[in-house]
C-alpha cells in the first residue's frame, strides 16, 4: 500500500526512481510523483492516475536532476486521489520534499499547530504535516542535519509510517524513517537505494538491509547509517535477495497475473523444496519453535486477511484431521477486538503473502503480548510479520506483482500442509510412514497443477461467455467451501461483479432464494473416493439449484460421472487426496475470474480501489 523509492548515486536519479516506481505500482496506483535535486533546487512532478500519467508529464516538462531523488506511488487514505494530494509534499519554501506510506493518526492536531505557526497547507493529506514539521525542525537546526530533524519529527508522530525526505540543504542525501510500514535499503557500489520492496532496486543490486521498527536511515552514495529515533546507532541485518530482476518481469505475458498463474507448478515445487532431511524427517526453515514448545500446544488460531484467510480456512481441515489440535481461523482485523483467549499453549499461525498487512501484524503483536507463540507463513523475506514472529515458514513463491493473489495462495496451502505434517511429526500423531505418504502426495502436486493448467482453455471460453452475468454464486463443502470463497473473492476483485460463496449445505437455509433462471452457480465437488457422504450431498445440492433454473458449472474429479447429468459445464480436475484438492480446484476459479475480467476490459494486475499490500488498518 503506497510504494516508495529513494536513490542517491551517480545514475540519473529520475530514471532510477521512476523505474523503481514501475516495480511498485502494485502497491498503489491512484497517483504518482517524484522529487529530484538539481542545480541547488528541488524539482517535483506529480500526477493523479497511473504512473503512465507521471511519465507523460515528465516527458512534456523534463526535470533536470543530478542529485538525490525520491518517488511515490499512492493508494489514497487521506484526501482524494488527485494531483494536489499526490506525493511528494513540499514545505512552503519548496526546499524539502517528503513521501509517505501509512497514516499519521495525530495529523489533525499537528496541522492545527502548524497552521497557527503560519504554515500554508495545500493538500488534504496527513503527509503534508510531516513536510512542514520536518522543515520547521530543520530550520531550528540552522538547516543542518536532516536526519536529526527526521528523528525529532518521528518522535512526535503517532500511527504507522514510512517517511522519506530529501532537502536542497544536502543534495547528496536521502533520509528515511519507519514505524509499522515497510522499508528496505539496497546497497550498491557507490550508490544506494531505499524502497518499500526490493523489487524497486533488484535491477541494480541484490544486497539488502532490513530496517527495524522506529529506525532512521541516512542514505548517501557511499554510506548507509541507521539509528534509532534518539540517534543511537543500531546494528542492521543484511541479506542477499534470492531472486533477480527477471523474476519481476512480465516475460511476454500481457499481465503479471497471467504469468503468475502459469508459474504455479514451479512455485508449489519451490515451497516444498528441501523440507525433508536425509533421514526422511520434515525440517522447516526458520521454524525457531522447538519440538518441545510445539508439543505443548493446546490450541491453534490462524489469523490472516483476504486470500490468505482462505488458505487458513483450508489449513484448519488438514491440521485438525492430522494433528487433532483444535484450530480456529479468524479474519485478522477482527481478532484482537474480541478479547480472544490466548496463552502460552496457543500457537498462532499468521498467514500473509506480503508479511506487511497491518491487520495481521497488529494481531500478531496482540497475540505475542498475550504470550501466545506465533508462527508466520509469508512470501516476502525480511518483511515485518516474520521478523516479529517466533518462527517463520517462507513460501518461496518468488515475487507476486498482480494484486490478486494466485501463486502465493497455492504456496500458502502447501506451506500449511507442511506445518500440519510437521506438527503431527513432532507430536507423534501419525506414524512416520503415514507422514511420508502425504509428503509423497504433496510432491506430485506441481505436476497435477501443470495438468490443470494444460486443460483450462474451456474455462476461458466459459468466462468470456459470462462476461455480462450480473451475479455468480459459488458452492462448496469441506475444503471446497473455502475454495468457493476464494473463487467468489477473485471475481469480485478482478471483474467487479457480485459474487458470493456458500457452504453448499447452507443453501437451503436462505441463499437458495437467490436462484433464478440462468444464474451461473459454480460448484466445487469433493472426490467421491474421499468422503463419499460429502460427495453425495453436494450432488443433491447441484440438482436442487438446477431444478430452480441455475446454470451449473461443476468442478469435479476426472472420472466422476455422477455429476455429468446435472452439469451445464463440467470442469474436470485430476484426482488427488481430499485434503489436497484445493491446490487443483482453485486454478479453474483463478482462470475464470481473470478471463472474465479481461473480457470486461479490466486491468487484472491493478484492479480498481485495491492494493496488494495493505499497510493501514
Ligand atoms: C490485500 C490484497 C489481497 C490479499 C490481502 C492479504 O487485500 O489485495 O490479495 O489477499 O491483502 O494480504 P497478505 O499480504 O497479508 O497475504
Amino acid at each position: 500500500m503506497c510504494g516508495i523509492v529513494g536513490y542517491v548515486g551517480p545514475q540519473p536519479a529520475l530514471d532510477v526512481v521512476v523505474n523503481g516506481l514501475a516495480r511498485l505500482e502494485y502497491r498503489g496506483y491512484d497517483s504518482a510523483g517524484v522529487a529530484v535535486q538539481g542545480g541547488g533546487a528541488l524539482h517535483t512532478e506529480k500526477r493523479a492516475g497511473k504512473l503512465a500519467n507521471l511519465r507523460q508529464a515528465l516527458e512534456n516538462h523534463p526535470v533536470e536532476g543530478d542529485g538525490a531523488g525520491i518517488g511515490h506511488t499512492r493508494w489514497a487514505t487521506h484526501g482524494a486521489p488527485n494531483d494536489v494530494n499526490a506525493h511528494p509534499h513540499v514545505d512552503n519554501d519548496h526546499r524539502l520534499a517528503v513521501v509517505h506510506n501509512g497514516i499519521i493518526e495525530n495529523f489533525a492536531a499537528l496541522r492545527e499547530e502548524l497552521e497557527e505557526a503560519g504554515c500554508k497547507f495545500v493538500s488534504e493529506t496527513d503527509t503534508e504535516v510531516a513536510a512542514h514539521l520536518l522543515s520547521t525542525e530543520l530550520k531550528r537546526r540552522g538547516d543542518r542535519d536532516l536526519a536529526a530533524a527526521m528523528r525529532a519529527v518521528c518522535r512526535r508522530l503517532e500511527g504507522a509510517f514510512t517517511l522519506v525526505a530529501t532537502s536542497v540543504e544536502d543534495p547528496g542525501l536521502v533520509v528515511a524513517a519507519r514505524r509499522n510500514s515497510p522499508l528496505v535499503v539496497g546497497r550498491g557500489e557507490g550508490e544506494n537505494f531505499l524502497a518499500s520492496d526490493v523489487a524497486a532496486f533488484i535491477a541494480h543490486t541484490r544486497e539488502a538491509v532490513e530496517l527495524g521498527q522506529d529506525q532512521v536511515v541516512e542514505l548517501r552514495a557511499d554510506s548507509v547509517a541507521v539509528t534509532d529515533y534518539d540517534g543511537a546507532p543500531v546494528d542492521v541485518n543484511e541479506y542477499h535477495v534470492d531472486w533477480d530482476a527477471s523474476a519481476a518481469e512480465k516475460d511476454g505475458y500481457e499481465y503479471f497475473m497471467l504469468k503468475e498463474i502459469v508459474e504455479q507448478p514451479r512455485a508449489v515445487a519451490d515451497t516444498l523444496l528441501g523440507r525433508v532431511t536425509a533421514d526422511g524427517r520434515l525440517a522447516l526453515d526458520e521454524m525457531r519453535l522447538t519440538p518441545q514448545q510445539l508439543r505443548t500446544v493446546e490450541k491453534i488460531v490462524i489469523i490472516a486477511c483476504g486470500t490468505s484467510y482462505h488458505a487458513g480456512l483450508i489449513a484448519k481441515y488438514a491440521i485438525e484431521h492430522w494433528c487433532r489440535i483444535p484450530c480456529e481461523v479468524e479474519v485478522a482485523s477482527e481478532f484482537r477486538y474480541r478479547d480472544p483467549i490466548l496463552d502460552q499453549q496457543t500457537l498462532v499461525i499468521a498467514i500473509s503473502q506480503s508479511g506487511e498487512s497491518m491487520d495481521t501484524l497488529m494481531a500478531v503483536r496482540y497475540a505475542r503480548e498475550q504470550r501466545a507463540r506465533v508462527l508466520a507463513i509469508c512470501n516476502v523475506n525480511g518483511s515485518t510479520i516474520p521478523r516479529e514472529s517466533d518462527g517463520v515458514l517462507y513460501t518461496h513463491a518468488g515475487p507476486e506483482v498482480g494484486v490478486a493473489a494466485t501463486k502465493t495462495f497455492l504456496t500458502q496451502l502447501a506451506a500449511c500442509y507442511l506445518v500440519g505434517l510437521y506438527l503431527a511429526q513432532v507430536r507423534r500423531m501419525k506414524f512416520d510412514d503415514e507422514i511420508d505418504a502425504v509428503i509423497g502426495q504433496l510432491a506430485t502436486m506441481p505436476d497435477q497443477v501443470e495438468r490443470v493448467l494444460e486443460t483450462v482453455e474451456p474455462v476461458r471460453e466459459l468466462a468470456r461467455s459470462l462476461a455480462d452475468a450480473r451475479t455468480v454464486l459459488f458452492l462448496g463443502r469441506h475444503v471446497g467451501y473455502p475454495v468457493a470463497l476464494e473463487g467468489a473473492l477473485k471475481l469480485k476483485e478482478l471483474a467487479y461483479m457480485h459474487a458470493e460463496a456458500f457452504a453448499a449445505g447452507e443453501l437451503k437455509h436462505g441463499p437458495i432464494a437467490l436462484i433464478e433462471e440462468g444464474l451461473p452457480v459454480v460448484v466445487v465437488v469433493p472426490s467421491p473416493k474421499g468422503r463419499g457422504v460429502l460427495h453425495d450431498k453436494i450432488v443433491s445440492n447441484i440438482q436442487e439449484v438446477r431444478a430452480r433454473g441455475a446454470r451449473t458449472i461443476v468442478i469435479a474429479e476426472e472420472g466422476d460421472e455422477s455429476v455429468r447429468p446435472y452439469s451445464d459445464t463440467l470442469i474436470e480436475i485430476p484426482a488427488v487426496p481430499t485434503l489436497l484438492q484445493p491446490i487443483v480446484s482453485t486454478i479453474p476459479m483463478q482462470v475464470f475470474a481473470c478471463e472474465l475480467a479481461l473480457a470486461k476490459g479490466n486491468d487484472v494486475d491493478q484492479p480498481r480501489n485495491l492494493a496488494k499490500s495493505v499497510t493501514v488498518e
